[in-house]
């Protein structure tokens, strides 16, 4: 039975697609059965940051009743138990209102089921809302960002996700002092969720984003992705900054 995550933000481009990815890799990695699905109308992303050349179908035409999700669904080229549905291309109208008997329908056939939603409060974050128990809000550690991540950490509450966690990504020491935030602790705080990592601003994840290749074995990035997939299976894990 597959434990459902939403990850989420209310600032666009904090690294959703990006952190969503590389936790997807690492779970497969641990030999979990793992399904990314991207839910953003018309901008998909997910598909080149894993690496897949072409996606035919998408959960657009899953939705639509064009194909079945198995036949939207791609393997990916570099890591086994991992499977990705992509966001429809240039299709900014789809209804997700039915994206619930998606999930549902794919239960029992992987361990954990990772939706990947638009920036801010539309219908993707409350069509995902229904399907998922565990919202992961990606913030990046501005102000602006903070504040929005509060918004979505109080709509998830309000719609019936009580396991809310944290991601801050693009964290840098020097560019924070400017931040206007006191330190990560205020970050927590504000956001009010569980901190599962932080990840640097790093070159290598915005390179292999774009080449869609899997991060460096040893690397301190990888080392907090896999902490991350960790703490998502439940193991207490000491957070890494
Ligand atoms: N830790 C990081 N270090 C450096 N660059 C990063 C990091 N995380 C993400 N990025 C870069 O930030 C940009 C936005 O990332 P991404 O597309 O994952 O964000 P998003 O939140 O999914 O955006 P959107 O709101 O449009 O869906 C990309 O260029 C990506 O490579
Ligand atoms: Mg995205």
């Amino acid at each position: 039975m597959a434990t459902v995550l939403m990850i989420a933000s209310g600032k666009g481009g904090t690294g959703k697609s990006t952190v969503a990815t590389y936790i997807a890799t690492e779970l497969a990695l641990k030999n979990k059965k793992t399904l990314l699905i991207e839910l953003d109308a018309g901008l998909r992303s997910i598909d080149v940051i894993s690496g897949i050349q072409q996606a035919v179908f998408d959960i657009g035409d899953v939705l639509r009743g064009r194909c079945d999700a198995y036949k939207a669904m791609s393997s990916s080229p570099q890591t086994e138990n991992l499977s990705i549905i992509a966001a429809p291309y240039k299709s900014y109208d789809t209804d997700f209102s039915n994206f619930k008997q998606v999930t549902d329908s794919l239960y029992n056939d992987f361990d954990y089921i990772i939706i990947d939603t638009a920036a801010g409060l539309g219908n993707a974050f409350y069509a995902a809302c229904k399907s998922a128990v565990m919202g992961i809000i990606v913030v990046t550690p501005d102000i602006i960002s903070v504040r929005d991540g509060r918004l979505v950490s109080d709509e998830l509450y309000n719609n019936g996700i009580t396991d809310i966690r944290l991601i801050i990504n693009k964290f840098s020491e020097q560019t924070f002092k400017f931040s206007g935030i006191q330190d990560l602790d205020a970050v927590i705080d504000d956001v009010c969720a569980q901190l599962l990592g932080v990840v640097p601003m790093s070159r290598q994840v915005a390179v292999n984003a774009i080449s869609g290749s899997r991060l460096m074995q040893g690397s301190q990035e990888k080392l907090i992705f896999s902490a991350i997939s960790d703490r998502i299976m439940g193991k207490e894990i000491q957070i890494i900054i």
